[in-house]
């Protein structure tokens, strides 16, 4: 099977030449561990590689995302120009369909966004997609829901071919039971954690899944600069 990079140095060494090419990859971990900017590697690569790319964003501006890759090496305002690069404001969907419910008491039809509906979102010709997060889709699902849509929409990205990151954030992915893990081909998970002989709060990764390869079930140290992700040497 074709390998696509991870766009991280180092990482795609790791994992035999990078992800599974048309796969799903499970990407899951607290808040400002470093989840967007590890799919913000990918997209650039991706980019760089001549790849169509769709970002689905449910917490941040395409504005605030640019301006993020900017500061670490990863500019990707001239791809989001000659539109290699979609960025889908889920953000704003969900803003302006708060707003309505406020301002006329009842859901405005058409907006309500559920995880299989997505597949609606995303251009013919596209070979990678990013969904930054699909937490907010499971706030009122049960996780037998949540199973069952997110089978559906990951089973329809692997018919399509498209190589896709979910990003999940812990809490969401705690409060369905993890069960993510079990529909996706590979999984990374992030953590900051304390260093108890230096008091220091340090950046893990660790790839407890990736089928079809052949990877330790080893966690990596590694630190965010202003190029981005820097994985410390094994
Ligand atoms: N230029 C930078 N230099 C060092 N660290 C940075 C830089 N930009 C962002 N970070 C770190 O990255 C964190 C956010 O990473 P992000 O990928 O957005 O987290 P997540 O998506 O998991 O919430 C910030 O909390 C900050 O610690
Ligand atoms: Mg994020």
């Amino acid at each position: 099977m074709e390998r696509i990079s991870t766009g991280i140095d180092g990482l795609d060494a790791k994992l035999s030449g990078g992800y599974l090419k048309g796969k799903g990859i499970l990407v899951t971990g607290a808040s400002g561990t470093g989840k967007t900017i590890f799919a913000l590697h990918f997209i650039y690569k991706s980019c760089l590689d001549g790849k169509k790319c769709i970002l689905i964003a449910t917490e941040e501006i395409p504005e605030d995302i640019l301006y993020q890759g900017g500061i670490l090496g990863l500019d990707l305002n001239k791809y989001y120009e000659n539109g290699l690069l979609t960025i889908e404001r889920v953000f704003e969907s969900r803003s302006y369909q708060a707003d309505q419910k406020k301002k006329y008491g009842f859901e405005t039809e058409g907006l309500d966004v559920d995880l299989p509906n997505l597949t609606n979102s995303v251009p013919e010709g596209t070979d990678v997609v990013v969904i930054d997060n699909i937490g907010v889709f499971t706030l009122r699902l049960t996780a037998q829901d949540f199973r069952e849509q997110f089978d559906v929409l990951n089973y329809t990205f692997n018919k399509k071919g498209y190589t896709t990151i979910f990003i999940m954030d812990d809490t969401a992915y705690n409060m369905t039971h993890r069960i993510a893990d079990y529909s996706v081909y590979g999984s990374v998970k992030f953590v900051v954690k304390e260093n108890p002989y230096t008091d220091k709060m340090e950046r893990y990764l660790s790839i407890p899944k990736m089928r079809s390869t052949d990877i330790l079930p080893d966690v990596y140290k590694f630190e965010i600069t202003s190029e981005g992700i820097k994985l410390n040497k094994p």
